[in-house]
């Protein structure tokens, strides 16, 4: 009986043996038989795995064994040579080896080539290299379109390696499926398949669980967790937070004042959601009265308004996103300019005298119109409603109103252009802006004379003592009249009434001279009137009375006023000139002096 341990020592001998037995194999007519057994993997040490002696006919015991001892046969198998119990040294993996072969001989000769084959149990889970994937998916991505996922592994072979892939676990699980098609070599290839379109705006971000199934019963399973981001796409237009906008703006607004502004949303990410503004201007605001900041969408005054001139805008204001095929949108903004009082009431004037002059007559009656004045306001509304009112005028004129911007100046009492001859008139138009603006103007008022006035002699009665020697045309006095008309109202003529061939007057000047000798005995005294007639029409006149006493000259010895008379005389006077008269006699040059 041999021990194990002797076929150890004697490997060489059973070498010898065999190939003996091999080579004498046919002329021995030696069986050789093959003996196949099977154990399932994963069963611990010391399992059963078959019995040598169940391959040869004939009864025997003790056993050759082909391998050395440290083979990887007797690495995993325990071998009885002497009882042919073949059991696992080890727990057997098919995953590591599938099968065993050696060749084993009895004593008589006979030779079994045994097979062990390892049985595949279900000891592996489909495996993904890693349990969390990230996926990014363009929004505008078409259904249909496949991501592929790296393929879990399953170390088990056929049936019990990995046989598809299902979705477990999704928040949105009828946006993606998956399919899985034969890759070879035990590996399913893994498509996640998109089947609706997706929108970020409306969710970013989904996950779901994929699972990988294998063939055994139960199934063994692995689990990939899938982040999906979707992708930013310029899918959507900037879009305004109001339809329209409206703003009202001081006329007076200062340049860069800010008037309103604008805002737009772009639902975009990044560049696809960076908004940019600007005025169209194709129909509107071309004179840049507005501008706008692209960024803030502040739209500011860039040009002195002025609501007289225009008191409405309407701009088009158009926001962009900056996505590189950008979207645009529009929006109306409308701009009212609200009025100021900026404008003084204007004051014009018209006389209704032949010249156009500011000038009335005296005679005209209360209520006579002497001007129409008009009055305008740029300004409208309150602004631009005026009243007018008068200053001045010694209580001479008034106003009377006509409509909304005419009135009349008229007289109110007496006038007397000899009283006062300029009457200044202030005319005030203030109208109904806050604070209200005023202008005025200063009208001075001529009264042109109309001949009420007649003439007035400085005395009633003149009277003058004459001697009656006196020459002819020797002046007699000299009456005086005054008009307090002007012009030809008050041009006086002198004349005598009744006419009086002794005496003459002046017309002009009123000087009264002797016509003809006086004759004492004959008239010692005269009475006569003087008239005086203005040049007006019709023409007034008045009268003064003049009586001229005539005296006798040889009754009375002339004498001297004075006692001394001093007077002195250039020299080269002229021969025969006077110098001097004493009562009636005069002292003439006779010689040179
Ligand atoms: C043993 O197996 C070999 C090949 O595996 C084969 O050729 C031979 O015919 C078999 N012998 C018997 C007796 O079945
Ligand atoms: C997906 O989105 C998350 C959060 O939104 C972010 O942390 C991550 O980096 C994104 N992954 C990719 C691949 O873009
Ligand atoms: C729109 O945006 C502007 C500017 O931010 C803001 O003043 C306005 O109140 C907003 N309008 C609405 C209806 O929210
Ligand atoms: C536009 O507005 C932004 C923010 O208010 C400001 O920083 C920028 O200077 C402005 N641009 C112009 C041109 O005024
Ligand atoms: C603003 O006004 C100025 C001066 O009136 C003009 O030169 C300019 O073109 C206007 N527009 C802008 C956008 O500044
Ligand atoms: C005469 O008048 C002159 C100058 O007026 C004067 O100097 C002189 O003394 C006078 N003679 C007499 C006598 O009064």
């Amino acid at each position: 009986m041999l021990k194990a341990f002797n076929i150890r020592r004697h490997a060489a001998l059973f070498c010898h043996l065999l190939a003996v037995c091999l080579l004498c194999q046919k002329s021995y007519a030696q069986h050789v038989y093959n003996l196949s057994l099977s154990i399932e993997e994963g069963l611990p040490a010391g399992t059963i795995v078959g019995d040598i002696r169940t391959g040869v006919h004939t009864p025997n015991r003790g056993f050759f064994i082909s391998e050395s001892k440290d083979s990887y046969v007797f690495k995993d198998l325990e071998i009885n040579a002497d009882t042919g119990i073949i059991s696992t040294a080890v727990v057997l993996d098919r995953e590591r080896r599938d099968q065993y072969e050696f060749v084993a001989a009895t004593l008589t000769g006979e030779v079994i080539k045994i097979q062990i084959v390892v049985i595949d149990v279900n000891d592996h889970v489909p495996v993904f290299s890693a349990d969390k994937v990230e996926l990014t998916v363009s929004e505008l991505s078409p259904p249909g379109t496949r991501y592929e996922l790296e393929a879990a592994v399953d170390e088990d072979e056929g049936q019990l390696g990995t046989q598809g892939y299902r979705i477990i676990q999704s928040d949105m699980a009828e946006l993606f499926k998956v399919e899985y098609r034969n890759g070879g070599r035990n590996i399913w290839n893994l498509d996640l398949i998109l089947t609706k379109r997706l929108d970020r705006e409306e969710r970013d971000c989904y996950s779901l669980t994929i699972e990988a199934f294998d063939g055994g019963i139960p199934p063994e399973t692995g689990r990939l967790q899938v982040k999906i981001n979707v992708s930013d796409e310029n899918d959507n237009p900037p879009v305004f937070n109001q339809t329209e906008y409206q703003a009202l703006v001081w006329e007076d607004a200062l340049v860069m004042s800010s008037v309103c502004q604008v805002h737009a949303t772009d639902l975009d990410l990044g560049d696809n959601g960076l908004v940019t503004y600007e005025i169209i201007r194709r129909q509107n605001d071309q004179n840049e009265f507005f501008i706008i900041n692209k960024t803030s969408g502040i739209i500011q005054v860039n040009k002195t308004l002025d609501y007289e001139t225009q008191a409405f805008y309407e701009l088009i204001v158009r926001a962009r996103d900056s996505g590189a095929q950008p979207e645009y949108s529009s929006t109306y903004v409308t701009v009212r300019v609200l009025d100021i009082n900026d404008n003084r009431p204007n004051i014009d004037v018209m006389f209704l005298s032949e010249t156009g002059e500011p000038e009335v007559s005296e005679r005209a009656e209360i209520g006579e119109y002497v001007a129409r004045i008009s009055v305008s306001d740029s300004d409208l509304g309150e602004a631009g409603r005026i009243r007018v009112t008068l200053e001045g005028g010694d209580g001479k004129f008034t106003l009377k109103q006509i409509d909304d911007f005419l009135y009349a100046l008229c007289v109110d009492s007496k006038l007397d252009r000899e009283k006062e001859e300029f009457h200044e008139v202030i005319l005030v138009a203030s109208d109904f802006g806050s604070p209200p603006l005023t202008s005025q103007t200063t009208l001075l008022v001529k009264l042109i004379d109309t001949n009420d006035c007649r003439p007035v002699f400085d005395q009633e009665e003149y009277t003058v003592t004459v001697s009656e020697d006196i020459p002819q045309g020797s002046s007699l006095l000299s009456v005086q009249a005054s008009d307090l008309d002007s012009g030809v109202n008050a041009a006086i003529l002198y004349s005598i009434f009744p006419s009086n061939h002794l005496v003459h007057i002046d017309p002009g000047t009123g000087l009264i001279t002797t016509a003809a000798r006086l004759d004492y005995e004959r008239e010692t005294e005269m009475h006569f009137l003087v008239v005086s007639v203005d040049h007006g029409t019709p023409a007034l006149t008045s009268t003064a009375t003049v009586i001229i006493r005539v005296n006798d000259i040889n009754d009375n010895k002339p004498v001297f006023k004075q006692q001394l008379y001093n007077v002195s005389i250039p020299e080269h006077t002229q021969i025969g000139d006077c110098f001097l008269q004493v009562c009636l006699l005069v002292l003439c040059v006779c010689a040179d002096v």
